[in-house]
């Protein structure tokens, strides 16, 4: 079978990774891709938000099945299209991806159902903005309504870091569309998780959940990234969690849209904070989370096509998905600057000529080739992943091989994982 990955960055490189090793895959592309991907698929020019380009690619080169990494093509309806055309493809319609590119959307249906989240309040003017926060306490959240790539978040310490961070969305428009509508948000104290779920629309089938480390910096300091680094499974999210997460949050959502008349197929992430041991939604996704998907799919036993078509089937309940029982963590080596401004077009070195082999998986995000050189294209620009026993083992090959490869103004977190080494306990 043919099977094309849409994307350029580490989560599409291990997606692509995952997939090359089913026996039932004949040929694999990748669109657009990058310098790691080429090395296991054949990369086509063409961007991740040109639909009509992929589909008449998909349609000219027969492909089998479509797997969307990101989310800008979902939340431009991706999936309609294809769908309409009879294609097959792995990620959710237009409608169904608003839980994740309308904070708003996502809100009002958690409200509606019950399903716990922290209290918000949406605005599109900035006046009643202002007022309704003037009697509201700090540390305090604004969001941004619509997709900000991670960055439309500003956890305020104080009140009057929230009215800039309101006068920067509504007024300066500083997230253009996305931050047209903005959501307060009650701030909410506790260990953040992330549990991915497979589904049709009707059956859930979480992943192992994880952890990742939004800010850039060790000790949790900074500003808000894409992701510097996750590990899987996270010993937070113990049998009894994972069970909550399921019966009030996955399984809610997932036949409330159903309901809806707008079912959801493909991945729903729930980004959670866990509260005193009970889970609250900070956001849901609508695809693989990244970095996460570097962890979760080197655990992953079950061939990971048969996933993806059961999921496009709407015949899950018949799969038994499996995993390793080991431990993973990923790494994630970010330009200089990131994610502020950097540059592009440093030359990386000491990079390994098999880059994903044995229990250490190179990952590539933001790279590309030039003449012999592999060269940053990117904020993120690597993500290194180790597998071991424990996590002590899976830590140490990741790190190893971090200090062998290096770039100018390389930046990245020395404490990935530390979280779990304290807890200690690597399964449950
Ligand atoms: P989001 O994109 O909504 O997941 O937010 C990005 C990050 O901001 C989260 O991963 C949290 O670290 C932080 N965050 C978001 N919402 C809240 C909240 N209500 N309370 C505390 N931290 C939050
Ligand atoms: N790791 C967070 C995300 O994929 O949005």
């Amino acid at each position: 079978m043919k099977v094309l990955v849409i994307g350029n960055g580490g989560r599409e490189h291990a997606l692509v990774w995952k997939i090359a090793q089913s026996p039932r895959v004949t040929k694999l592309y990748c669109a657009p891709g990058n310098a790691g991907i080429e090395q296991l698929a054949t990369c086509v020019a063409i961007q991740a938000d040109d639909i009509a380009g992929l589909k008449a690619f998909v349609v000219s080169e027969k492909i089998d099945l479509t797997v969307v990494g990101p989310e800008a093509p979902l939340a431009a309806g991706i999936a309609d299209e294809f769908r309409k055309a009879k294609l097959k493809i792995f990620g959710p319609t237009r409608a169904a991806a608003q839980l994740e590119s309308s904070k708003t959307f996502s809100k009002e249906l958690m409200a509606r159902h019950h399903i716990p989240t922290a209290l918000s309040q949406s605005f599109t003017s900035l006046e009643p903005a202002l007022a309704y926060l003037d009697r509201q306490r700090a540390p305090i959240v604004v969001k941004a309504d619509g997709l900000a790539q991670g960055k439309g978040v500003i956890v305020a310490t104080t009140l009057e870091q929230a009215r800039q961070a309101l006068v920067d969305m509504l007024e300066k428009k500083t997230f253009g569309q996305s931050g047209s509508r903005v959501v307060i948000e009650e701030f909410l104290d506790g260990e953040e998780l992330t549990i991915m779920a497979f589904t049709d629309g009707n059956t859930v089938v979480p992943m192992l959940p994880a952890q990742d480390h939004k800010r850039v910096g060790d000790g949790d300091t900074g500003p808000n990234t894409g992701g510097m680094g996750a590990y899987a499974p996270a010993p937070l999210g113990s049998p009894a969690l994972r069970a909550a997460v399921l019966e009030q949050v996955l399984r809610p959502v997932v036949a409330a849209m159903s309901k809806a008349g707008s079912p959801f197929a493909g991945v729903l992430y729930a980004g959670l904070m866990i509260v005193k041991g009970k889970p609250r939604v900070l956001e849901f996704n609508a695809r693989f989370g990244d970095p996460e998907t570097e962890v979760i799919l080197p655990l992953l036993k079950t061939d990971l096509v048969d996933v993806l078509e059961a999921v496009v089937e709407h015949r899950l309940d018949q799969l038994t998905v499996e995993w390793h029982n080991r431990s993973a963590v990923c790494v994630v080596m970010t330009s200089g600057g990131y994610p502020g401004v950097y540059p592009t077009g440093v030359p990386i070195v000491g990079l390994p000529e098999k880059v994903l082999s044995g229990d250490v998986l190179v990952y590539h995000a933001g790279t590309k080739r030039q003449g012999r050189d592999v060269v940053t294209a990117g904020g993120r620009v690597l993500g290194i992943t180790g597998v071991g026993e424990h996590f002590t083992d899976a830590m140490q090959r990741a790190y190893e091989m971090v200090r062998m490869i290096s770039f100018e103004g390389c930046h990245y977190r020395s404490d990935i994982a530390q979280r779990a080494l304290r807890t200690g306990i690597a399964h449950t």
